[in-house]
């Protein structure tokens, strides 16, 4: 019998023009920050309607310049959602604040609006939302409510670069966006993250903390008041970077018709919780496809059913672990049943293969597989 090619569960799309781009590059003899990133900068801009767009060399970084463009610190408070990558949790204690988590709907995964004006004390700063693929975290309440209270806002927009509301692009609008690069992420610079700020003033202090805090003086020399990290993304990436972002629709295309395929699939298989389906003109991109096992139903763990895909040839990732129930999140005083549907999701969510150079077929591979599983160990 034929073996089956592996299929990753993400992964990036690089064609060989872009490779002959980099090469260019690599030969110029300017390879870090450089006329690339002004140019990567620029389209980011162009595409999140002119607000300005720094770029660093990841969105963890974005996500702690923000904080610090923001002058979080000690004595602070961050309100943010615990079904969510380490970053979130992680740059919040790095900078010295302290996170405060709220839970999320089951389906949206997104945070949930209306647990967060009740966390709301007199050392909050912030909130620091995740958008989740498939369905925003709601503006309109967002940044109502961030107003009314007088808070800045952090989108982490990592996984949703070209999801669109009412007709806007994310980071078009709103206060501080992040954006991710990372191989995995609809666009990628190998590794690279963006924050879109309010102004110039904000955009010249990102150039600051992303590049060990210098100042330069009027008499040529430089001087540092803030211990500002090195953060700056090489030309290379950028090259990179720009040519993915002009491919950017097209992979969005592509992955949007996988997912529908999913859908399609899935709905023989009712007992999963699906993401909120795709409908025509909602404008949601989609980075991931991330499914919940029926758990209660199964005489297998989640554990056993990733194995069983893996040796069927097929990837599979874990789209949050809690962050309230890190070992650093638990530092905070957390503990299991704080937030019931974050611990639902981290229990027994699977990540299935999504990616642009994946067809139709290998969507009907994974879900011919899911359901044998299903079938061979339901109770
Ligand atoms: C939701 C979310 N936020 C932030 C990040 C951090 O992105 P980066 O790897 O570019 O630092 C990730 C990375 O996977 C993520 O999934």
């Amino acid at each position: 019998m034929k073996t089956l090619p592996t299929l990753k569960f993400a992964g990036p799309l690089i064609d060989e023009e872009t490779i002959a781009d980099v090469a260019d590059v690599l030969r110029s003899g300017q390879i870090t920050s450089g006329p690339w990133v002004a140019a990567f900068e620029r389209s980011l801009s162009e595409f999140c309607s002119g607000r300005p767009v720094r770029t660093l060399t990841s969105a963890t970084a974005a996500v702690e310049v923000a904080l610090q463009l923001a002058e979080i610190g000690a004595g602070n408070e961050v309100i943010t959602c615990a079904q969510s990558f380490f970053t979130v949790l992680n740059m919040i204690v790095k900078v010295g604040a302290t996170p405060v988590f709220v839970d999320c709907d089951l389906v949206t995964r997104n945070i949930d609006l209306g647990q967060v004006e009740a966390r709301i004390g007199p050392r909050t700063r912030a909130i620091m939302p995740t958008h989740w693929p498939g369905s925003l975290v709601d503006m309109d309440s967002l940044h109502g409510l961030a107003r009314r209270r007088g808070l800045r806002v952090i989108e982490d927009a990592a996984l949703v670069i070209g999801s669109q509301w009412n007709g806007r692009n994310v980071g078009a609008f709103g206060d501080l966006v992040t954006f991710s690069f990372h191989p995995n992420k609809n666009i990628t610079s190998i590794e690279g993250g963006a924050l879109v700020v309010n102004n110039g003033t904000e955009a010249t202090r990102v150039e600051v903390l992303r590049f060990h805090g210098i100042e330069r003086l009027a008499d040529g020399t430089r001087d540092v008041a803030f211990p500002g990290g090195k953060f700056n993304l090489p030309d290379v990436n950028a090259r990179i970077g720009l040519a993915q972002l002009e491919r950017l629709p097209q992979f969005l295309m592509r992955r949007r018709a996988l997912v529908e395929r999913y859908f399609q699939n899935f709905a023989t298989e009712p007992a999963c919780i699906l993401p909120p389906a795709p409908h025509a003109g909602d404008g949601q991109s989609w980075n991931m496809f991330s499914i919940l096992l029926p758990l209660a139903e199964l005489a297998i763990d989640r554990k056993g059913f990733r194995d069983a895909l893996a040796a069927k040839g097929i990837m599979t990732g874990v789209s949050y672990e809690a962050l309230h129930l890190s070992a650093l999140g638990r530092r905070f005083g957390y503990h299991r049943g704080d937030l019931p549907h974050t611990e639902q999701i981290a229990d027994s969510t699977v990540t299935l293969p999504l990616h642009a150079a994946m067809a139709e077929p290998d969507v009907d591979r994974v879900c011919t597989a899911c359901a044998e599983i299903i079938a061979a160990h339901r109770r």
